[in-house]
């Protein structure tokens, strides 16, 4: 839930540009990419782009995303006439490109060999985004996708790269400061891209790069005093990295001012709620509600095993049980989220029509809709190894900062069927060896997720001389960059073993251990 009213200032005092988007599947990565170079930037759809609003944000420089439309159609997107009039440097990347040819008096036409993933090539000559980085005459792999391509370039461009299938790779104006790319420097594949994105934002541009965690820390505790004033603030906070990381700044800029509550319903991992308690209430002396609501939350769960009657039975009580505990501190002015960038971005509809997409996160963190109170949202400019960034600065513990995600409902959508107090309890016995195991093969960073399922069977074993008749679990362990996509994670047989054993000999109750190798499609990541 947002609230546009207490959107914070765009940044005052820092160089910025405008990344215009067409509706890629990538444009999140040419901001990721920017501001890895100390570049504030913002993504905004190609239709909310009116000449006031551009002035307002005064980039040093515009960048037009790639996009599914064909140039070629009637009614395909349009840079606004703005973006050329600005004498603002422009950079078009794939559809960037073509609209920009085609804006400035280009040809761009169809029906041309489609061209997707890794390509190669040839640099015929030098720009100021190649400076440094391609050299005339070497060839360059890039990573294409499109179907249209430029087949007359406008007035006062020529060619610096090209390939058999990609004759206009890479063109340049530089009198007016505009440059196109067919290829994507954005996406890891173009494996100099974000090089050439940092000429265009360094060199041609001129920007220092003056977007850095120290500086953000700073400006942000001005602006959450200034926005908060005397008033007093209530933070959820669940243990996860962006609530606490914005636990953290809030109360370096307000002081005893903010309330966290944490509300523990019993169903996370081991000893996490302890941990919560001794970071934010004993290490970082945050006025923290602690309210053990696990008797409530299993008591009400009692009975239930369709997953979306769990998700919601723990939702609703989440917000009771919040509620009741903001009533006895005396309520609030402001009430502090962790949301984050990518689920601000007003993205472009497949169709190109305006249409403001917010993640509707099925977080229990979720606010009660009758609320009335104001946001404090300190972190919505950040990507989310931003926010690891801004707490590693703040001084958050190294657990809590390189955290996997872990889901508001907790082990209740780990635990398929009904969930009990002795359920939760074997799985976070499971859960504790598992990711020990992980830690001590030095994985848990290469890993988005890991997990362990409780699985609502019973199997036969044998254990010594004696049959055993006991639960099953399932291991799970994803790569992914946002949860939208996973893969499995490609454990060694040898270290599925090792953990397969300790469980079982470990856990009592555990007789057999699997693994789950299903990505996500057609699987997801949890299992509930
Ligand atoms: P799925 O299972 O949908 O999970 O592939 C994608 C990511 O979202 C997390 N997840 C949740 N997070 N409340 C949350 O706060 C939920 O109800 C929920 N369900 C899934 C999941 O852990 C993964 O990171």
């Amino acid at each position: 839930m947002t609230n546009p009213d207490t959107l914070p200032d765009i940044p005052a005092r820092h160089e910025r540009i405008l990344v215009l988007d067409f509706g890629s599947q990538v444009t999140q990565l040419i901001a990721r990419r920017l501001r890895e170079s100390g570049v504030y930037c913002e993504i905004w759809p190609f239709n909310a782009a009116p000449e006031a609003r551009i002035r307002a944000f005064d980039p040093k420089g515009i960048i037009l995303s790639g996009g599914p439309a064909s140039v070629t159609e009637g009614a395909s997107p349009r840079a606004p006439d703005y973006v050329f009039e600005s004498g603002l440097p422009v950079l078009g990347i794939c559809y960037g490109q073509q609209t920009l040819a085609h804006q400035l008096g280009g040809v761009v036409e169809g029906g041309h060999a489609r061209e997707f993933g890794r390509a190669f090539i040839d640099v015929t000559g030098d720009c100021a985004i190649t400076q440094g980085v391609w050299a005339k005459g070497a060839r360059e792999q890039v990573w294409m996708s499109h179907g249209d391509r430029i087949t007359q370039l406008p007035p006062g461009f020529r060619v610096v790269a090209a390939s058999e299938g990609a004759p206009f790779a890479l063109i340049a104006n530089d009198e007016r400061h505009y440059y196109g790319t067919m290829f994507h420097p954005e996406v890891v594949h173009t494996p100099h891209g974000a090089a050439l994105l940092k000429n265009f934002t360094h060199l041609v541009c001129g920007c220092r790069g003056d977007w850095t965690m120290g500086a953000f820390r700073a400006e942000m505790i001005a602006k959450i005093r200034a926005q908060v004033g005397q008033g007093r603030v209530i933070c959820g906070l669940s243990g996860g990295v962006d609530s606490s990381v914005a636990a953290v700044l809030l109360h370096e800029a307000i002081g005893d001012q903010l309330t966290c509550i944490y509300v523990d319903h019993g169903l996370m991992r081991a000893k996490e709620s302890e941990q919560v308690v001794a970071t934010f209430r004993d290490r970082f002396n945050i006025k923290l509600v602690h309210r053990d609501a696990s008797e409530l939350f299993l008591g009400q769960l009692s009975g239930a095993t369709d997953p979306e009657i769990k998700r919601k039975t723990i939702g609703r009580l989440f917000i009771e049980v919040f509620e009741e505990e903001q009533n006895k501190v005396g309520g609030a002015d402001f009430l502090a989220q962790g949301t984050l960038y990518p689920d601000v971005i007003e993205s472009v509809s497949a169709t190109g029509g305006p249409s403001v997409t917010i993640k509707s996160h099925h977080n229990v963190g979720g606010l009660p809709e009758g609320m009335r109170m104001k946001l404090v949202e300190p972190l919505r400019e950040l990507f989310k190894d931003e926010v690891r960034v801004l707490g590693r600065e703040l001084g958050i513990p190294e657990e809590i900062v390189g955290r996997h995600p872990f889901p508001g409902p907790g082990l209740a959508i780990r635990i398929p069927g009904e969930v009990t107090r002795e359920k939760a309890d074997l799985l976070r016995q499971v859960d504790v060896v598992y990711l020990e195991e992980i830690r001590n093969a030095g994985l848990y960073d290469a890993i988005w997720q890991a997990f362990a399922v409780l699985l609502p069977v019973r199997t036969v074993g044998v254990m010594g001389d004696g049959r055993t008749y006991d639960m099953a679990c399932a291991l799970r362990a994803v790569t992914s960059t946002d949860g939208m996509t996973a893969d499995v994670y490609p454990f060694t047989m040898e270290f599925l073993s090792r953990v397969s054993n300790r469980i079982v000999n470990e856990v009592r109750g555990i007789n057999r251990v699997t693994y789950d190798i299903t990505s996500k499609p057609p699987g997801t990541i949890e299992w509930e």
